[in-house]
């Protein structure tokens, strides 16, 4: 996820460029850059955070009336001066800035490259601006040509895109990523997001998917760009402040995060075939696999183990980071699959540093490009969930279980063990982001005025089996870190084993029921629970069945069992965020805890 900004009017477009950018530094901030026009294409772009780059580089004095900027979160292509937005074309006419994954963009390189076209950066981006260039050399037609690249482009994708020799428009394009336009009196604003330029004006035009917009101080023009149609849209009022639009209209960046899981995991589904190929074969040549996280990260690593043994029949040890040292057994045999969404976290990189030094192979699957652990691996996977503000972790979760579980399917073609099961799981996969989002509208009010409830509870237990454990871990420690109520996850299996002794009249159970074979023994194990006076709220697949027989229900569409994690994760995020809130406090600063935590 990165921002994009962009000002065409009268007035000194840099420092309005400069103004916005900072405003969308939430959306990325491992470099930026900027491009105005004035006679001749200007360009300043580093490494850094933008009050530092606007230092060293006096961003803000930069000539001309128009231009664009973009604060970087990096996908392709570690954080360098180079690899930095704005993008040109290889006669340096052209600026473009993107925020999106280009997935065919190495087709499109060798394409490029076919014709002449050199690149610098390791950015899927640099395609762009030659793409436009190579159009434009046939026809002059500078709208035309980006409209033939948007054509041809695969993948998600806002762009903005300027010439010094058409100084006077920027050409936005919007598939997959936000772009909004700002009206203002003979000057007209872009921006990924409407903080950037709600200081300027609150008439608004939302570009949709498939749209591109040409922009003048005095005038804006949509068309599609797949058919060339033109489109009315007349500009919205916005009522925002400034800080409920960097929420977008969420009050809390936690909410903000738990309704973008759909887009993470999208995006996440969007890398290419090979490198989860690299991954499999990285695995497969080991004679023992650890998967080594800390905190939710674990949690997400104990999905893929259930994953990884059901679909590919491909036994792993996950393994909490801080424990690695005292029990791994690690040589040259040994694969290390450490996760870590900041790819920052000590006690990860600690058990990285020791497996590496016993002669084991280390791969890593993070969110943040660049990272630390992405310099202490050999093989490096990312997430694409973008910059998580809030401190508990929730779309990167959702990130990580859509890209272990594409490694399960991949590991079970490798193995030559894709059956009908792995089948109907990748193609489930594709259509999860949908069906994330409609659970997420559906039960978010349901589980809203279930968590008044739970404001006074002490301790909150909840059950689960198969997948479901992870999930009840998971859903406890989203419980703990924000609520501050004592909540344990366990399997429920274990419950006879000591927990139940706990069970009295009126201790609230959270039963998550998910589906698969292990769904009826859970139906047991809620009775057992109720029959003993507690207060059993289910979150159930399809939960008909167990209508009556707990005090409350949230029913979930029926998937397939390894999906299930991505859909019932929902509720159990939502209730630890909605009690927070009834209790008074704030979700987004959770006390004594850091977003990475970079101490042992
Ligand atoms: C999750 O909500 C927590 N904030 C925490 O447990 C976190 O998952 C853990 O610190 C690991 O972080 P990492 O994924 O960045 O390594």
């Amino acid at each position: 996820m990165c921002g994009i900004v962009g000002y065409v009017g009268s007035r000194p477009a840099a420092p309005i460029l400069l103004e916005a950018l900072k405003r969308l530094e939430y959306r990325g901030y491992d470099s930026a850059g900027m491009a105005t026009v004035s006679r001749k294409l200007f360009v300043k772009k580093d490494r850094g955070r933008i009050a530092d780059i606007d230092r060293r580089l006096k961003l803000a004095e930069m000539p001309g009336n128009l231009g664009v900027g973009h604060t970087r979160w990096a996908t392709h292509g570690e954080p360098s001066r180079v690899n930095a937005h704005p993008h040109l074309d290889n006669s340096g006419k052209i600026a473009v800035v993107h925020n999106g994954i280009i997935e065919n963009y190495f087709e499109l390189k060798k394409f490029l490259q076919g014709h002449g076209y050199r690149f610098t950066s390791q950015t899927d981006t640099e395609v762009i601006p030659n793409l436009i260039h190579h159009f434009l050399k046939r026809s002059g037609d500078l709208e035309g040509s980006v409209r033939q690249a948007a054509k041809r482009l695969r993948g998600s994708f806002a762009l903005a895109v300027i010439s010094e020799e058409e100084p006077g428009k920027i050409i936005a394009v919007r598939q997959d990523s936000p772009l909004i336009i700002g009206l203002g009196e003979g000057e007209v604003f872009l921006a990924s997001d409407i903080p950037a330029i709600l200081q300027h004006t609150n008439r608004m035009l939302v570009l949709e998917n498939g749209e591109m917009a040409v922009l003048t101080p005095d005038d804006v023009s949509i068309k599609k760009f797949g058919s060339g149609a033109t489109v009315k849209r007349e500009p919205m009022l916005v009522q925002w402040t400034a800080e409920m639009a960097e929420k977008e209209g969420y009050p809390h960046f936690t909410l903000k995060e738990i309704f973008q899981q759909p887009d993470a995991v999208r995006d996440t589904l969007r890398v290419p075939p090979e490198e989860l190929k690299r991954l499999a074969r990285f695995l497969l040549r080991a004679k023992r696999v650890y998967l080594i996280a800390c905190g939710t990260s674990y949690h997400a690593a104990l999905v893929a183990k259930y994953a990884l043994a059901k679909l590919a029949g491909f036994p792993v040890e996950v393994v909490i980071s801080s424990e690695f040292g005292e029990i791994g057994n690690m040589d040259e045999g040994t694969a290390v699959l450490a996760i870590t969404q900041s790819g920052e976290t000590a006690d990860t990189l600690k058990a990285v540093e020791a497996a590496r030094a016993a002669g084991a192979r280390v791969a890593c699957l993070t969110n943040v490009v660049g990272s630390s652990i992405t310099r202490m691996s050999d093989l490096v996977c990312y997430t694409y969930a973008g910059p998580e503000v809030s401190v508990v972790a929730t779309k990167t979760f959702a990130a990580q279980v859509a890209y272990l579980l594409r490694l399960a399917v991949q590991l079970a073609e490798a193995r030559g063990r894709s059956g009908p099961r792995s089948k109907r799981l990748a193609a489930g996969l594709g259509s999860m982001p949908e069906i994330m989002r409609k659970v997420l509208v559906e039960v978010e009010p349901r589980v809203k005025s279930l968590a008044r409830g739970f404001l006074s509870a002490e301790h909150i237990y909840l059950i689960g089996r198969g997948v479901g454990y992870p999930l009840v871990l998971e859903g406890a420690l989203k419980i703990k870190e924000i609520t501050y109520i004592h909540s344990e996850g366990m399997p429920a299996g274990e419950l006879k084993h000591g927990t139940l002794a706990l069970i009295e009249r009126g201790t609230p159970v959270i039963a998550v029921v998910t589906p698969g074979g292990m769904r009826m023994k859970m139906v047991s194990n809620v009775e057992e629970v109720k029959a003993r006076g507690a207060q059993v709220t289910a979150i159930a697949d399809n939960g008909k069945d167990l209508e009556g027989h707990v005090d409350e229900l949230i029913s979930i569409p029926h998937t397939e069992e390894l999906l299930s994690p991505l859909l019932f994760i929902i509720p159990l995020q939502l209730l630890a965020y909605h009690i927070t809130v009834g209790r008074g406090q704030d979700p987004d600063r959770p006390r004594s805890l850091a977003k990475s935590v970079t101490v042992e």
